[in-house]
């Protein structure tokens, strides 16, 4: 069975070590992967924050498979297949009140570059062209392109890549180790906000274009916003007429038990930028979601002229289209998009049985995510929690780490007995490394 694995340059992996001892799956449905030699794999991770409603699901797959029988391809510019425009007019019905233009993209790194370049060609049209400073955060993950890398702020993925687009700053992170062991948002730090009014003394408002953060960090190991904060930058932007973006591509989809995170914290952006759960991962999509005015501001000049020169081959590609509007039925169908708010207390409680364990020192969730901080090694930074994640995948239980934290967020149709499944594959892992 086994192939020559030497030809794929895999992405974000230890190349040299998986090609030592390969992890291949092969087949997947409901909670489940499986490997080639059929060993059943509990998924942890919706697959990477993407398989919201389990995988397999007949109703997306159907869809998919009719659609591509029907029109492989239309081509975007200029042009356009009715399903666009129906999952369009679908994802604004859930969209929070305002955000009723959507712009179709592949992937959330895509819709990250998208939502930038909107934010600065917004403040141009509308006579600010001066507005051409984007604010990330440390921490921050917004993707793998060169704008994303630029307002991200995790080194190892940024210092490979020289300086980056110019005119970009951060404000702080917000993880506070008064916070550790929080359940759901802490409470300490919504004055970390703040931080955005040092950068405008710095740089001077009329100078800045827009703010982007995820409203809950994942890649950087789960950072959860504490109480108040969002609102706070909500209010800083708009004193200085900031655009506000929210990076949802992990949080949307009833990650945190409403269907987006702007929802669920009561704060809405004026650009959102979506992509994973958007056709439950079955096929590449993203988007960017975008308030009225912001759409509007661009319609102007003579009518026959492209308003925003930005578009990719495959926006709003049929199968996408069709595997996305499938995904909201689905979703609709389960109620999905809010599930997570019930699944939230049964799964909090089993993640915070492992505080005390050894090596723990942080263990955080809200929604359907979880957290799990390990001290590591001393020199061997990300080691420990890399043995927690071969261990659980050896027991059968798929986890995804990053650094020394272990990071949990399984697809939303999961019931308690999984729960305590992975959490308790995960104590003795955790046990083992220690
Ligand atoms: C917040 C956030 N933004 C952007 C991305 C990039 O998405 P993609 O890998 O689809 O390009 C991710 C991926 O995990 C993410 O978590």
């Amino acid at each position: 069975m086994q192939k020559n694995l030497d030809a794929y340059w895999m992405p974000f992996t230890a190349n040299r070590q998986f090609k030592k001892s390969p992890r291949l799956l092969s087949k997947a449905q409901g909670m489940h992967f499986w490997t080639p030699e059929g060993r059943q794999i509990l998924d942890g991770i919706a697959g990477l924050w993407c398989v919201n409603a389990g995988h397999g699901r007949q109703k997306i797959t159907q869809a998919i498979q009719d659609q591509a029988a029907e029109m492989d391809f239309a081509p975007p510019f200029n042009m356009g297949h009715p399903k666009a425009f129906e999952l369009a007019e679908e994802l604004v019905k859930i969209t929070p009140e305002g955000m009723n233009k959507v712009f179709f993209t592949n992937s959330g790194s895509e819709s990250v570059e998208t939502a930038l370049k909107m934010a600065i060609a917004y403040h141009r049209v509308r006579g600010e062209g001066q507005r051409t400073r984007l604010i990330g955060r440390e921490r921050g993950y917004h993707g793998v392109n060169f704008g994303g890398i630029s307002v991200g702020g995790m080194v190892a993925n940024r210092k490979m890549f020289g300086t980056m687009l110019s005119g970009v700053d951060h404000i702080r992170h917000t993880h506070d180790p008064r916070n550790f062991n929080s359940r759901g948002q802490p409470a300490n730090g919504a004055e970390l906000a703040d931080d955005l009014e040092r950068l405008v003394a710095l740089h001077d408002a009329s100078t800045i274009a827009a703010v982007i953060v995820e409203p809950v960090a994942g890649s950087t190991g789960v950072l959860i916003p504490p109480k108040g904060y969002l609102q706070r930058l909500r209010e800083i932007c708009d004193k200085h007429g900031i655009l506000l973006i929210f990076d949802e591509v992990i949080t949307g989809f009833g990650r945190l038990g409403s269907p987006f995170a702007a929802e669920h914290f009561g704060v809405t952006p004026d650009l959102m930028t979506v992509a994973k759960g958007l056709t439950n991962g079955a096929v590449p999509m993203g988007a960017v979601f975008a308030k009225q005015q912001i759409h509007d501001a661009f319609m102007n000049g003579p009518e026959h002229l492209i308003e925003f020169f930005h578009g990719y081959t495959y926006s709003a590609h049929p199968l996408a289209c069709a595997a996305g509007l499938a995904t909201l039925e689905t979703y609709a169908d389960e109620g999905l998009l809010t599930r997570g708010a019930k699944m939230a207390s049964t799964f909090e409680q089993a993640v915070h049985s492992l505080e005390g364990l050894p090596n723990v020192i942080d263990v955080r969730n809200i929604g359907l995510v979880g957290g799990i901080e390990l001290a590591p090694i001393p020199g061997e930074p990300g080691k420990r929690a890399f043995s927690v994640f071969l261990d659980c995948w050896e027991k059968g239980v798929l986890v995804r780490t990053t650094g020394d934290t272990v990071a949990l967020s399984p697809p939303l149709i999961i019931e308690a007995s999984h729960i305590e499944q992975i959490v308790s594959t995960l104590k003795g892992a955790i046990q083992r490394a220690a």
